[in-house]
């Protein structure tokens, strides 16, 4: 079982930015544990600040991974490109945020995304990612 963790713009920021949302921990410590709860299973990571790189590991490993959890960050509100991406692909993509995205900006309410994948799933901090990872395996 493979599974794509993808991770957009300023999501390198984790630990230090704002860590009142987003916690202090950094993605990769987060990782090392995330992994370590299912050693069974490949849990590849990437991270992209530009969008268009965000795509092209989208079309690399979209054809052939379990599925893939993506945080495209503010691209999520609005990116019709990663949008029509995830329609392009096989892998379902999976939809997350760390904060509750409802409970802040209203420009944070709408997602470009969420029509074209699987599920979303936001507002459980870095708990968020594990629970996508939870699905993929139950599929
Ligand atoms: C985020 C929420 C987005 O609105 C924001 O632009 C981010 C992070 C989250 O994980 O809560 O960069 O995707």
């Amino acid at each position: 079982m493979k599974i794509q963790i993808i991770n957009g713009p300023n999501l390198n920021l984790l630990g230090v930015r704002e860590p009142s949302i987003y916690g202090s921990a950094t993605f990769e410590d987060y990782l090392k544990e995330l992994r370590a709860q299912y050693p069974d299973i490949q849990i590849d990571y990437y991270q992209s600040n530009v969008e268009g790189e965000l795509i092209n590991k989208l079309h690399e490993i979209g054809f052939t991974y379990n599925g893939i959890i993506m945080n495209a960050g503010a691209y999520t509100h609005t990116s019709i490109a990663i949008a029509d991406a995830i329609s392009g692909i096989k892998a379902p993509v999976i939809e997350v945020h760390i904060s509750n995205v409802y409970k802040r900006e209203e420009f944070r309410h709408h997602s470009m995304l969420a029509a074209n994948c699987k599920g979303v799933i936001a507002g459980f901090g870095m708990d968020s990612y594990r629970l996508g990872v939870e699905h993929i395996i139950k599929q």
